[in-house]
């Protein structure tokens, strides 16, 4: 099959051809149980198109070899790939240097890098840390074990039940105990688009740096680090067309600078000896032993492939999907639709009067339909609701009018089989 990849285009200029794109997705044209698949978990983890697989491909068909190792020629290549994705993400995330991007192995090691290394320099009994009601498990655990370590308090700001953050008690929870803020910019749960240039700015207004999980974002809303002016920024490739096992985590030099390594070996520094050890520069000191080369490279694909889209087009298009379904769900009688927050992104997470999730997703399977049913390891927000779980249907710019509508007439199987 062809890589068929888009020149760059202006904004919106003209309709977003999803039949042209969807060919560079093979996952994409498949049977499931004997039905087209439609696949709409893309929440969880977004589809490969194949010039990623053919960058990940080319690494280990010829340049397979360790980084800033070798003075052979294949590490010198497989060391310029890397170092490429990582301008290329830097400079598709607006960060200010690429020296501010560390890869890691998705944005739940990126928290945990912040929450060990900041948390070790700067975070003491007492002290809080501030996340939101609607945090992915990720954003909670990392600041709970940091808690449970040093003594220092996480507190919680809450949403109302739209799914959409209570601003005025954010900013009362901002104090001068609180020495971070970390938040979803989109709930994976919800689809929620938080106010996130509006929370940074209180909370700077304070002094207080703050962490975006940007896992969900980063592949359905524009990301500009410095018009953010976030302190930490994490994302996942999985979530953005790019392989699993590789994310990255960006931080502002001068925090990166201070926070000491949290991992320890090979390629994280500049001498050892038994007496002393003397660390690398950012970002290579928070990137020890050989990481996943193919991973990195891959993402630049990625990157690459995203930003020859005509992006605005590509996400206007995944914002009619969402209304499309929202408005359908909406008019079926039994259907509770879970985060109707007045910006949301990618997301649709319902009830079927009666129907468990877990079984709605297993009907829909036989549809041919790839939803996630469950709590989306977003426990709080399940409790907030007072439910035990959601089916939760996530679109991507590969999906179609027509998947929302074929996820309609599953839900209406869904009733029949129920009987109501
Ligand atoms: N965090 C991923 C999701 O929301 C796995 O499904």
């Amino acid at each position: 099959m062809p890589i068929v990849c888009k020149p760059p285009s202006r904004a919106g200029s003209r309709p977003f051809d999803v039949r042209k794109v969807r060919l560079d997705f093979p996952a994409l044209h498949q049977e499931i149980h004997g039905k087209p698949l439609v696949y709409l978990d893309n929440a969880a983890t977004s589809q490969t198109p194949l010039s990623v697989m053919e960058a990940v491909r080319s690494f280990y068909a010829k340049d397979r070899a360790n980084i800033h190792r070798g003075v052979h020629l294949l590490s010198q290549r497989a060391t310029e790939r890397y170092e490429e994705a990582r301008k290329k993400v830097s400079r598709f995330l607006n960060a200010p240097d690429a020296k501010e991007i560390v890869f890691v192995r998705g944005a739940t090691e990126g928290i945990n890098l912040v929450a060990q290394s900041f948390g070790h320099s700067r975070i003491r009994a007492g002290d809080e840390i501030l996340v939101s009601a609607m945090e992915h498990h990720s954003n909670i655990v990392p600041w709970q074990f940091l808690c449970r370590r040093t003594g220092a308090i996480l507190r919680v700001a809450p949403m109302d039940d739209r799914g959409e953050m209570i601003v005025e008690e954010y900013e009362k929870l901002l104090g001068p105990r609180t020495k971070l803020v970390a938040l979803a910019q989109v709930s994976n749960a919800l689809g929620t688009v938080n106010p996130v240039r509006e929370l940074i700015d209180l909370a700077h207004g304070r002094g207080i740096p703050v962490l975006l999980d940007g896992a969900q974002a980063a592949p359905h809303v524009p990301v500009d680090l410095q018009a953010l002016d976030c302190d930490f920024y994490v994302l996942s490739g999985h979530k953005m067309f790019g392989p699993t096992g590789i994310g990255v985590l960006f931080g502002k030099r001068e925090l990166l600078e201070e926070m000491p390594p949290w991992q320890g070996g090979g390629d994280m520094i500049l001498s050892v000896s038994f007496e002393k050890t003397v660390v690398a520069a950012i970002p290579h000191k928070f990137e020890a032993g050989t990481p996943n080369i193919a991973g990195g490279i891959g993402l630049g694909a990625a990157v690459d492939y995203i930003e020859a889209l005509d992006f605005q087009a590509a996400l206007a298009h995944e914002e009619e999907l969402l209304r499309r379904a929202t408005a359908a769900l909406e008019g079926i009688d039994g259907i509770r639709v879970i985060g109707t927050a007045r910006h949301k992104a990618g997301v649709l997470s319902f009830l079927i009067r009666d129907a468990h999730p877990h079984d709605v997703g297993t009907i829909l399977d036989r549809e041919g339909i790839a939803i996630r049913a469950g709590h989306h390891c977003a426990e709080p927000v399940m409790r907030h609701f007072g439910i035990p779980a959601t089916t939760r249907a996530s679109f991507a710019f590969y999906n179609t009018h027509e998947e929302v509508d074929a996820l309609v007439a599953g839900i209406a199987k869904v009733k029949e089989i129920f009987g109501r």
